[in-house]
């Protein structure tokens, strides 16, 4: 195929990239990669250059690029039905097998599951529904969303208000006032260097009592967390920290809405983040791993709770308002039947345990002595390496000496791996697709080494 030498500069002048610095993006200082195929846990680009990408896209290709069965699974629909929509009752074999495929992954007491497109688009949907719920039970004013800072969510006007970093937030009028934010459960940046594991969950524990307190109980309609905080900094949750949190919620009769887009299908080393931490949600909130990203398609799985009062409100009020025109796109669906099948036949969320296992150690082994580096830990397929200004007094560096970004330029530009530089605070994150080999995850930790050698000299 002969290269289209005006693509550089086509891009610069029409294509609105999202989280990219606009105006350094058209004056040419922020480099483009403009990317041309993938294979297992690498992609390419049109400058010949072969990447591992060890944050799999943005935490979403799970099985790795390149996969046929999926892309051959995508073509067929694409060419018997590429689109029927899926409102009064219409569905597609591959929308009704997908949805049966995930209910029986699920956890027991999950009912239904609405397909959308985005995980944006999901946690839009689960508080509309949420709000319904609360207005078909003649509770009104129950309505606020608890989230935790750091959590994300999305970037919505919704979502992007339960999101709880501050580049989502400023300047664009959010958060909205229904929504209100609690401690995040991140003990390494605790306020109180002499607080035990324990007694932080107990503080963030009684942050939350104060904060229900506050506002009322019967003001409070739900609490949306990720098993595992994620763009905030890819940060597990103190040990007992769910359960705690769940017996709080359980005792005001808030519901706990488990934003699994990053965990969900098998992320960390288990189907789903709520059985890993013995959480009890009454919805779900699914994307990126459902079709590994090959197509866009997310989806609200739905309590037997939440069910009955939905199909209440149908009875008392007509069909339900809410649809998208492409909710259970018969191609994603397909790509998700696919997926799923893959995942089970090759055993990848063993897999994903496994060398998520490997990753953690071998990255902790390697960097923890680092006088540099703060904090190391993940969970399954997750890794962070959180970098100090010092150790002993656990200072942090100034934001505008951009570290993070610099270590993660250095592993990419010297050494061909793509990791991510979190957005808030100096934190290198990992992600990588599941089918990643031991001999990678050595790959992945020696050029890291070499990488923050780079940046601290
Ligand atoms: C936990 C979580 N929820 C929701 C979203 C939003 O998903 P999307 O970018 O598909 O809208 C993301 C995206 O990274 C996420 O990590």
């Amino acid at each position: 195929m002969l290269r289209n030498d005006q693509l550089d500069q086509w891009d610069r002048e029409n294509f609105f990239h999202p989280s990219t610095h606009l105006a350094e993006f058209a004056r040419g200082n922020v480099p483009q990669r403009i990317v041309t195929g993938g294979s297992g846990s690498h992609i390419e680009d049109r400058d010949g250059n072969r990447l591992l990408d060890a944050f799999a896209g943005l935490y979403c290709v799970n099985v790795g690029y390149g996969r046929p069965e999926i892309a051959d699974a995508i073509a067929d629909q694409a060419k018997e039905l590429a689109y029927y929509h899926s409102y009064v009752g219409h569905g597609t074999e591959a929308s009704i097998t997908l949805a049966k495929m995930v209910l029986d992954r699920a956890p027991n007491n999950m009912s239904k599951v609405y397909f959308g497109l985005s995980g944006s688009d999901a946690n839009e949907t689960n508080i509309k529904l949420v709000w319904y719920m609360n207005n078909i039970l003649d509770r009104p004013e129950k309505k606020k969303i608890i989230s935790r800072w750091r959590g994300y969510h999305g970037s919505g006007l919704m979502t992007g208000s339960l999101t709880g970093l501050e580049l989502f937030h400023k300047k664009f009028d959010l958060p909205l006032t229904q929504v209100i934010h609690t401690e995040a459960p991140y003990y390494f940046r605790r306020d109180d260097l002499d607080m035990s594991e324990q007694q932080f969950v107990t503080h963030c524990v009684a942050e939350l009592e104060a904060l229900i307190a506050r506002e009322g109980a019967d003001t409070i309609a739900a609490f949306i967390g990720e098993p595992v905080l994620g763009t905030g900094g890819i940060v597990p949750p103190p040990e007992g920290y769910w359960p705690a949190i769940q017996a709080v919620l359980d005792a005001h009769d808030i519901l706990l809405i488990a934003d699994e887009v990053v965990t969900g299908f098998g992320r960390l080393g288990t189907m789903f983040g709520s059985d890993h931490y013995g959480m009890r949600p009454d919805i779900i909130t699914i994307a990126k791993g459902l079709t590994s990203a090959y197509a866009p398609l997310s989806g609200s799985i739905l309590s037997d709770k939440v069910w009955t009062v939905l199909e209440q409100g149908t009875d008392e009020n007509g069909p339900i308002g809410h649809g998208w025109t492409y909710s259970a796109h018969p191609i994603g669906a397909a790509a998700g039947v696919a997926n799923l099948k893959l995942i089970d036949s090759l055993d990848l969320v063993t897999q994903a345990g496994d060398v998520g296992g490997y990753l953690n150690k071998t990255m902790a082994d390697a960097l923890a002595d680092h006088p540099h580096v703060g904090d190391i830990r993940g969970e399954g397929m997750l890794c962070a390496v959180e970098f100090v200004k010092d150790r002993d007094d656990r200072s942090f560096f100034d934001p505008a000496d951009k570290i993070g970004p610099q270590v993660a330029a250095a592993l990419l530009d010297q050494n061909k791996v793509i990791a991510r530089a979190m957005p808030q605070g100096d934190i290198l994150g990992f992600a990588p697709p599941f089918c990643l080999t031991h001999d990678e995850v050595d790959h992945v930790v020696a050029a890291t080494v070499r990488a923050v050698k780079t940046t601290f000299g």
